[in-house]
């Protein structure tokens, strides 16, 4: 089983950026967590991040092309990016969308997702637990258990 787990823009400044709110966990600190249950789990996992939109609807295309899942946090273009809901639905992935916030107890502009649609589910609120948790939730829905 393939997951690529691709993050979003200011991902990359996990750690210094605002952590009050996102916490002092760096994307590499995750990136290695998520490795080490990847390994448990039997998951071949590829870890991106990019700032530019267009990148991250390439990187969708190209796992769900690939019948890889895609574990995402699309941090900012969640709210506003059209193109990446249709890389999302266009490419086929089975998709689980992330959030290191409640998304839903801050600003009205964050309530709204144009991606969950085309996600399978939504994990928000828990910190670097909502990826493993999405993890987790991805690789049962990839191994056809619900349980
Ligand atoms: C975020 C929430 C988004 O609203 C925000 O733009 C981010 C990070 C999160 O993980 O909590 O950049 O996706």
């Amino acid at each position: 089983t393939a997951i690529h787990v691709l993050n979003g823009p200011n991902l990359n400044l996990l750690g210094r950026r605002e952590p009050g709110i996102y916490g002092s966990a760096t994307l590499a600190d995750i990136e290695r967590d998520l490795r080490a249950q990847a390994g448990r789990l039997g998951i071949d996992l590829t870890f991106r991040q990019t700032n530019a939109e267009g990148e991250l609807v390439g990187f969708v295309q190209e796992a769900g092309l690939a019948g890889a899942g895609v574990l995402i946090n699309a941090a900012a273009y969640t709210h506003t990016s059209v193109a990446l809901r249709d890389a999302i639905a266009g490419s086929g992935a089975l998709a689980v969308e992330v959030h290191l916030s409640n998304v839903h107890a801050r600003e009205a502009f964050r309530h709204v997702s144009l991606i969950a649609p085309v996600c399978a589910g939504v994990i928000c609120g828990f910190g670097p637990m909502s990826y493993s948790l999405g993890l987790d939730a991805l690789a049962r829905l990839m191994a056809g258990r619900s349980d």
